[in-house]
């Protein structure tokens, strides 16, 4: 079955490289650059480069280097704004404009203090505007998660007939439900005037934890574009991850829906993100955190040694893990000591395991877990007499 393909835009250097503490230098911010073509993502948001000269600067450098995907620049629906991200695309092969404005009640009256009809007004502007500069231009309707559909869809229509090629539905407060969030996309595929000329994009933020259901959610009904990043970094408690919906969309083929992205570079994109970044990976984060694939119950590890597929529905090495783990703690069970013991030398006998797992327990409530030499060293001053097979 064909799939239909969903649009990569990653922002992990703009939405993300505004967490605090995350700020990244130009030279950094090709590095990951780099990183993110070679990973397969359609759309790299390069920065905000009216915000300061740095990011201005990092805006034009990445335009230069990044071949296939393309770049983006964020401005409000600012004239100055529009200009200067203008510039700074000068040399993209791919050059985007993402701009645009709040729609919701509480963004109209007080971020504009102002009416509906001159926020419509301004889209159309923005969009007109930066249209003079490039061909590909993106409207996010900024808190369109709290804006009443029927407006949604009359800005939605507007820009689309001023030029937009994208329409940017962002829940910038991460309110929405993932059946709100679906229904909201759906009500505009099916409400749009044109709609059929611009590609419909999700950009999920994560307040409640549904960035990512929210993003899937979207995509169903009919959004053809998510906005990412690596790690699910971003403002507040960060964006939809860009691994998750990846690996979602992957796992659950009968969705018929796919992304460009080459899930094997995955583990180490996040890895360099994360150390660039100064920001660490929960390590039960899905997808890349650390415990993704160690499993240290004693029944899950027995299931997963007989069959790996028993505990996991990724195979690691998709995503650039070189094997599941099995950790060996108090918790584990005679399967798991077995199974690491003969990794590291000994191949037990029925007898030798009963002895070596009580010692093993005794040890093991001492210690939060139990590495390669603990394992020797409870072998090697066993009560019982072990050969060593290496
Ligand atoms: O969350 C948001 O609304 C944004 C827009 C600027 C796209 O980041
Ligand atoms: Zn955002």
């Amino acid at each position: 079955m064909s799939k239909d393909i969903v649009q990569i835009f990653d922002t992990t250097l703009r939405d993300g490289e505004q967490v605090p503490g995350c700020k990244l230098d130009t030279t950094q911010k090709l590095v990951i650059a780099e990183r993110l073509e070679l990973l397969g993502v359609d759309v790299i948001e390069a920065g905000f480069p009216v915000s300061s000269p740095g990011d201005f600067k990092s805006v034009q450098e990445i335009a230069k280097l990044v071949k296939n995907a393309t770049v983006c620049g964020l401005t409000r629906a600012v004239k100055k704004d529009i200009e200067v991200a203008a510039e700074a695309l000068k040399f993209a092969k791919r050059p985007r404009i993402h701009t645009g404005i709040g729609t919701s009640e509480s963004h109209i009256k007080f971020k504009f203090n102002s009416n509906k009809d001159a926020i419509i007004e301004r889209a159309i502007e923005a969009v007109s505007y930066a249209k003079s500069f490039v061909e590909d231009v993106e409207f996010y309707a900024e808190d369109a998660g709290r804006t009443d559909n029927e407006f949604l869809a009359r800005v939605c229509e507007a820009v689309i007939k001023a030029g937009a090629t994208v329409v940017n539905i962002p829940d910038t407060t991460g309110y929405c439900l993932p059946d709100e969030y679906g229904a909201k996309i759906k009500y505009l595929y099916e409400n749009v005037n044109g709609i059929d000329r611009a590609i419909i994009s999700c950009h999920c933020h994560n307040d409640l934890g549904l960035a990512t259901a929210n993003s899937i959610a979207g995509v169903i009904n009919g959004a053809r574009q998510i906005e990412c990043t690596i790690n699910g970094i971003g403002e507040r408690a960060g964006n939809t991850a860009l691994e998750e919906v990846v690996m979602i969309l992957r796992q659950h083929p009968t969705l018929g829906l796919d992304t460009n992205i080459n899930s094997k570079l995955l583990n180490d994109t996040s890895r360099m993100v994360s150390q660039k970044m100064g920001m660490l990976v929960q390590p039960n984060k899905a997808i890349v955190g650390a415990n993704a694939f160690a499993h240290s119950s004693g029944i899950h590890q027995d299931g997963v040694i007989k069959n790996r597929e028993t505990y996991e529905i990724i195979d690691p090495l998709d995503v650039g893990v070189d094997e599941s783990s099995i950790i060996l703690t108090a918790r584990s069970g005679r399967a798991a000591l077995a199974y690491r013991a003969k990794i590291v030398g000994y191949e037990l006998t029925k007898t030798q395991l009963d002895v070596v797992y009580q010692e093993f327990l005794v040890y093991a409530d001492r210690k939060k877990e139990i590495v390669d030499e603990d394992i020797h060293q409870i072998i090697e001053t066993s009560t019982i007499n072990i050969e060593s097979i290496a």
